[in-house]
């Protein structure tokens, strides 16, 4: 697959087929992933990768904890936009385009309370790769270089017929995700994705989001 293609035909997968991913395929994305650049090559990932019993306790947390409305803490925050501002309107797309593709009425708020919690349960992957970084860095210089190794683990996926959801979701509760996954508290949590054979059936796997007309966001100064 070219690599165009391969970034043009990623899109986020909600739904997996409950098959294990080998452990070695995972290995041989994240290989593929780490080739990413980074400031002065610091390379500052690492990644916890979750699976089977371990996997099951981190959904199983992550529901309780939803249900029992506790507040969530995440260590990067991904969501901070103004109420009335472009980003917001692209949010409200998405999840109408999301909630349209399932069905789920505007109204039915166990049917949208039932597609949150699939968030929080990874979106019952088989695997989760959590990346991380050491908290010696400053909680904004790593970001690049992890938003660079994001994007490869989704994209290598591809080449083994893995789908991916890149996902803040799941990391609501770090502290007892922590726990679970044994992730030591000299690393900074930063942002899961889901991986797994995706579920060609469900039709959320299906949406094309939206992107901006190139015109709109670029400026050629010549
Ligand atoms: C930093 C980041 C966090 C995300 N968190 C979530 C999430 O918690 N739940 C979810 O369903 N999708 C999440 N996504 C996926 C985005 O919604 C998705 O990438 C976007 O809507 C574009 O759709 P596409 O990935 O299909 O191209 C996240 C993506 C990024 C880059």
């Amino acid at each position: 697959m070219k690599i165009a293609e391969a970034i043009e035909q990623r899109r986020s997968i909600r739904k997996f087929r409950p098959d294990p991913v080998p452990e070695a395929t995972i290995m041989k994305i994240l290989e593929t992933a780490a080739q990413a650049p980074s400031a002065m090559n610091t390379q500052p990932w690492q990644f916890a990768v979750l699976t089977g019993e371990t996997l099951e306790r981190a959904k199983g947390m992550n529901i309780e904890k939803l249900r029992a409305k506790e507040q969530p803490e995440p260590e990067h925050t991904v969501m901070g936009w103004p109420p009335d501002s472009i980003f917001r309107r692209r949010q409200i797309d998405l999840a109408k385009q999301i909630f349209q593709a399932m069905k789920i009425e505007r109204e039915d708020r166990s049917g949208r309370a039932r597609w949150l919690e699939r968030g929080f349960r990874y979106f019952d992957a088989p695997a989760v790769i959590i990346i991380l970084v050491d908290k010696v860095l400053s909680e904004s210089s790593p970001l690049l270089d992890c938003g660079a190794v994001m994007q490869n683990i989704c994209l290598a996926a591809l080449a083994y017929d893995l789908g991916t959801c890149i996902e803040d979701q799941g990391l609501k509760y770090p502290r007892a995700l922590r726990e679970i996954a044994r992730i030591p508290d000299s690393k900074r949590i930063v942002i899961a994705i889901a991986i797994g054979y995706p579920d060609e059936t469900f039709p959320a796997n299906d949406i094309e989001t939206a992107r901006e007309p190139l015109e709109s966001i670029t400026t050629w100064a010549r």
